[in-house]
């Protein structure tokens, strides 16, 4: 497993993350399966959020550390606040409910604190200054070490920045290779047509510019939540290329396309979301391929992209 350094400690942390989304159904002894299936193949970074199941995801996970307290200090744990499910889901990044949110993730997760948290997708109606002095207060009282964002783009975070004392230090983006409208207009650029548009204000450009780890959620999905595209006939030409290069490399073609997302020269994570220790172990195997620059175009290009 490759590890990569993030925030104020230079934190040794695994490019593969296990993100935690799909585990509500599972039972406890199916989570901590998961858990030390991670833990066994250098797997150290774990993503939840609070919204996961409406919570239940996080509660899982703490009877796991309830049962097994040992396991803690080997996971580097992170949540994630600010949307709001009710009547309708709306966003809410005040300073009481940030603080109620972690107070509330913590609980479920009978932990005293955090290793990361992030503001889950952005708020409209956010004011900078609240955030700071929320985060002020968690990280004063020990129960956040480190900040970051998710779904943000480069203006959200530097009106942040303008307030927030603590280092934003990661930034977790939807990408995939079946998913790359971040990539799209920076191959477009000075181009007439809609692929030129720049839609997320060069987020991924920002996030390497300023050193922040990005986490790429969905690496195996297409669309928005559409489905997987391994194996899947609708991405025949993407599949003939990633099978080729599974046999090249003696991973999965699962690994493969986590390896095409990690291939992207910055602080990169993948987080995946399989339920499934066997899969987790395929997914691990990403970190051991390093693809040609000519096969991480190879597999845009079959995933139905052009270039200019
Ligand atoms: N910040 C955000 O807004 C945001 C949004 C969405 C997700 N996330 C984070 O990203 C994580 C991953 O998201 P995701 O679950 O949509 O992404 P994913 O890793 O692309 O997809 C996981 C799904 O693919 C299935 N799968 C099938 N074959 C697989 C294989 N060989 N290896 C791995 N998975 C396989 C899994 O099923 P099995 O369980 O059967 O393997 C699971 O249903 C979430 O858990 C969450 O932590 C963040």
């Amino acid at each position: 497993m490759r590890y990569i350094t993030l925030g104020q400690d230079d934190k040794e942390l695994s490019e593969i993350v296990l993100g935690m989304m799909r585990i509500e159904d599972k039972s406890v002894k199916e989570v901590e399966e998961l858990v030390e299936t991670a833990l066994s193949v250098g797997i150290n970074a774990f993503d939840l959020a609070d919204i996961y199941g409406r919570g239940r995801c996080e509660e899982l996970l703490g009877l796991v550390l309830k049962n097994r307290p040992d396991l803690r200090e080997k996971m580097w744990i992170q949540s994630k606040c600010g949307i709001r499910i009710e009547e309708f889901t709306y966003f809410d990044f005040s300073k009481d409910y940030i603080i109620k949110s972690v107070d509330g993730i913590l609980q479920r997760l009978k932990i005293d604190n955090l290793d990361s948290l992030l503001l889950h997708r952005p708020d409209a109606l956010m004011e900078a200054d609240q955030v700071a002095e929320a985060f002020e207060i968690l990280h004063t009282s020990g129960k956040v070490r480190d900040f970051g964002a998710s779904n943000q783009n480069p203006m959200m975070m530097e009106l942040l920045k303008k307030e927030v004392k603590q280092p934003l230090s990661i930034n977790q983006l939807q990408l995939s290779a079946a998913f790359t409208p971040g990539f799209e207009s920076g191959f477009h650029v000075n181009m007439e047509g809609n692929k030129a548009a720049v839609r997320d204000g060069s987020v991924f450009e920002y996030c390497k510019l300023n050193d922040m780890v990005i986490q790429a959620w969905s690496v195996l999905q297409f669309g928005y939540f559409k489905g997987n595209f391994v194996g899947n006939e609708k991405f025949q030409q993407l599949n003939q290329v990633l099978n080729r290069l599974a046999l090249k490399y003696s991973v999965s073609p699962s690994a493969i396309a986590i390896a095409w997302v990690l291939r992207y020269p910055a602080k990169m994570q993948a987080v995946v979301g399989t339920t499934n220790p066997k899969h987790l172990i395929e997914a691990s195997q990403a970190s051991k391929v390093n693809l040609t620059r000519k096969e991480w175009y190879e597999i845009y290009i079959a995933a139905g992209n052009d270039l200019p």
